[in-house]
């Protein structure tokens, strides 16, 4: 195996996490380093299991840094970028476009030409590298609900600042490949869910509020589709394109797997309540439907099979599998739970709900 040596950007975020512990697992030979400027959505705890790995190593940069970052990868030699750095709900982005479009755009900008003079001024060039972004499927706008699914063919139509900020920054990556020939792959995924995600978003949020008796916000009449998968197959896909996918293609990673949010909050709460021994249906009662997410898009739903076909990656766990395991992860770790939601971000959420 070719020794590799690899930056994966927001590692200490979500699903960075997953693919952190994927690669360093997976690949001793390599060497791993986890660039993250820990937001509020970053925590070096997500890591534990791996801190003390000889090919791990951890980087406190904010990838608006050029400087910083062009050192790093001449001090690494650095021939593989997996970018998943951003800022990532779109609440947020709705109250504070500006930081999205500063870490999402000029970030993957500032990264992209740091990479692009480093790697020039090697004698072998672009030979051997890869910078591979990581997207979402919200750049593609909203479906009706009779319409076909996303293909990487579908023209973007970002609605939110979070997704117009990923839009912008994923043509700003086949810039660099069409423009200078970086080689670059851009990858489009649906909704993630599993352990680690911080509970500002939907599933998390849920089974934490279930557990503390809650409210739960469902934004307007809760019809909105979105496709889930389980985080940890996406990371499987990121491993698998980073390896084998082709230079300046783009690829669609989504499960099949379309729920109504009011129907996968029913899932979650039924779920929550077993676990806990609470009489079935105990919870409905903390269903609050509140005025809807300004913009909110009707539905996603992404088609994978350009990557099932050509690199053979299919979603390996079932969604009932998945959010079991979900739930009782979030339920077994109330104390990761409590650490992340105390707080600025405890004052953050009691002033977005109660202005709703
Ligand atoms: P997250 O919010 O959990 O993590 C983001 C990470 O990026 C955090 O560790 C944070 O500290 C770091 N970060 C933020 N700004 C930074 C900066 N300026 N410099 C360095 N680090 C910074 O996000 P996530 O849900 O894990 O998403 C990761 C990536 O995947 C994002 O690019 C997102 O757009 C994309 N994505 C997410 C989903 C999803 O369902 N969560 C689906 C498709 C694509
Ligand atoms: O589709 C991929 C995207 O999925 C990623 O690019 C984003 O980073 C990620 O945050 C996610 O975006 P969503 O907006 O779809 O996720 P969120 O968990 O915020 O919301 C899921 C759905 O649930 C959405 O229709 C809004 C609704 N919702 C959300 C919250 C937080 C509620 O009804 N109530 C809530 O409190």
């Amino acid at each position: 195996m070719a020794k590799r040596s690899i930056v994966i950007t927001g590692g200490a975020g979500f699903i960075g996490s997953h693919v952190v512990r994927l690669f360093v697992n997976k690949y001793p030979e390599y060497n791993i380093v986890n660039l993250d400027k820990l937001t509020y959505a970053g925590n070096l705890a997500n890591l534990k299991d791996v801190e003390s790995k000889p090919n791990y190593k951890f980087v406190k940069m904010d990838i608006c840094d050029f400087e910083a970052f062009y050192d790093l990868m001449q001090r690494e030699k650095i021939d593989g970028i997996i970018h998943l750095a951003a800022e990532s709900h779109v609440d947020r982005s709705i109250k504070d476009p500006f930081t999205f479009a500063k870490t999402n755009v000029m970030g993957t900008l500032s990264l992209l030409q740091a990479a692009k003079l480093y790697w020039e001024s090697l004698p072998e060039k672009f030979e051997g590298k890869r910078f591979y972004h990581i997207s979402t499927d919200e750049v593609y706008g909203s479906l009706e609900f009779n319409d076909e699914l996303f293909t990487e063919q579908t023209p973007y139509n970002p609605h939110s600042p979070y997704s117009a900020a990923k839009a912008s920054s994923d043509h700003f990556v086949r810039a660099y490949h069409d423009t200078y020939g970086m080689p670059t792959i851009v990858t489009n995924c649906s909704n993630n869910y599993g352990p680690y995600q911080f509970p500002e978003k939907l599933i998390p949020l849920f089974i934490n509020n279930i557990r503390h008796r809650k409210p739960l916000p469902v934004y307007g009449k809760g019809e909105n589709v979105r496709d889930w998968l389980y985080v940890e197959d996406h990371a499987r896909a990121i491993d698998l394109i980073f390896h084998k996918g082709k230079v300046a293609e783009t690829y669609n990673i989504g499960g099949f797997n379309e729920w109504k949010n009011i129907d996968l909050i029913k899932v979650i709460i039924k779920t929550v309540d077993r676990i806990l021994g609470n009489p079935e249906g105990h919870s409905l009662e903390l269903i609050t439907f509140i005025s809807d997410r300004p913009g909110h898009d009707a539905r996603y739903a992404i088609d994978s099979t350009k990557l099932h076909k050509e690199l053979g990656w299919e979603p390996s766990l079932q969604f009932e599998e998945g959010i079991e395991k979900s739930v009782r992860w979030y339920l077994d770790n109330q104390e990761w739970l409590d650490n992340v939601t105390s707080g600025d971000y405890q004052r953050y959420y009691d002033d977005m709900y109660k202005a709703r």
